[in-house]
């Protein structure tokens, strides 16, 4: 029997502006994480998935072709250059909430694709991982940029531009977030759809605001190499009026944003795509409980500490 894991993840700066070029950068979320177990299963059975907290047991040669977990295993096959007839049983669950930015999606794909490396007594790098990957989240996406794969993959803060740069980056001075839930799942495909209609409608003015998001993502780089949180906070406060204006924003989000913000947290921003899913809120260990407090009592539906590292 083998086990693998995959942490959460959750976005820093530069959500949707990354999906049209500019810089992104995410960091693994270790607090939540999914889960996938691979069992040799009797000949002839095939391919059999558990997915426990869906309440879904289905053998993959059944599931539709772009079942986002036949999707997954098949392509992990190939490029393991394994046979697809396998008889298997691969159980998945996953502490990560669906839907709600904290990359449920990618996380269980990377631990079905880890867990089969494994099994298989195969080795893939970090980067074919996140490649394969890659593939199921378009699935769930439609365009996706393909950060959350690739911090999910690798396990360590990104800085990253689609087909362009993936940089793991210094953290001088480790530093806390509080992740507070909404409760409201939000896909992140309608929301990167409803900005690329936007887009497709006034373009000048989308890309400025997309260029807006960039500069300060390459700003917050720097504070986070140089170890300046309040600047830091500062500029989490801007992505997130820029984040208003591309509407993805919510009165849930806002309303969680402003009571982290009362709370002492030195900036705050929604994460991910938007509309309900997380927002997060840079604290101190002082300032910690507090905002936690605040967060719960606006009506956070899950509140997360985790430190960046
Ligand atoms: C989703 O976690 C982040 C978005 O920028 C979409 C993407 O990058 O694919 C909204």
């Amino acid at each position: 029997m083998t086990t693998a894991y995959a942490h959460g993840k959750v976005i820093l700066f530069g959500e949707h502006a990354v999906v049209y070029g500019q810089p992104a950068i995410a960091v693994p979320v270790t607090e939540v994480q999914a889960q996938a177990t691979i069992e040799d299963a009797p000949p002839g059975q095939g391919i059999r998935i558990v997915a426990q907290d869906l309440g879904r047991d289905y053998l993959l040669r059944d599931a539709p072709p772009d079942d986002p977990l036949r999707v997954t295993v098949t392509n992990t096959l190939r490029r393991l250059r394994q046979p697809l007839e396998q008889d298997l049983t691969i159980t998945v669950s996953s502490t990560i909430p669906i839907a709600c930015g904290l990359g449920s999606g990618a996380a269980v794909a990377t631990a079905v694709a880890r867990a089969l490396v494994q099994h298989l007594d195969c080795w893939l790098a970090a980067r074919a991982i996140s490649d394969i990957v890659f593939e199921t989240e378009k699935l769930h996406h439609g365009t996706p940029s393909g950060i959350d794969n690739t911090v999910i993959a690798f396990e360590k803060p990104v800085y990253f531009v689609r087909d362009q740069t993936l940089e793991i980056f210094w953290v001088r001075r480790p530093f806390l977030l509080v992740i507070a839930d909404t409760g409201i799942a939000s896909p992140t495909k309608i929301a990167v759809g409803d900005v690329r209609r936007a887009w497709q409608a006034d373009p000048v003015k989308y890309e400025e605001i997309f260029d807006e998001i960039g500069t300060l993502t390459v700003m917050a780089r720097r504070a986070i190499e140089s170890g300046e949180s309040e600047a830091l906070g500062r500029l989490m406060d801007a992505n997130q009026r820029l984040l208003r204006l591309l509407n993805v924003s919510s009165p849930e989000l806002e309303s969680l944003i402003a009571a982290a913000k009362q709370g002492g947290a030195l900036g705050a921003k929604l994460s991910g795509g938007g509309r309900g899913g997380n927002i997060i809120a840079l604290v101190t260990p002082q300032t910690c409980d507090q905002v936690s407090m605040m967060l719960k009592l606006a009506g956070a539906k899950n509140v997360i500490v985790t430190e960046v590292h």
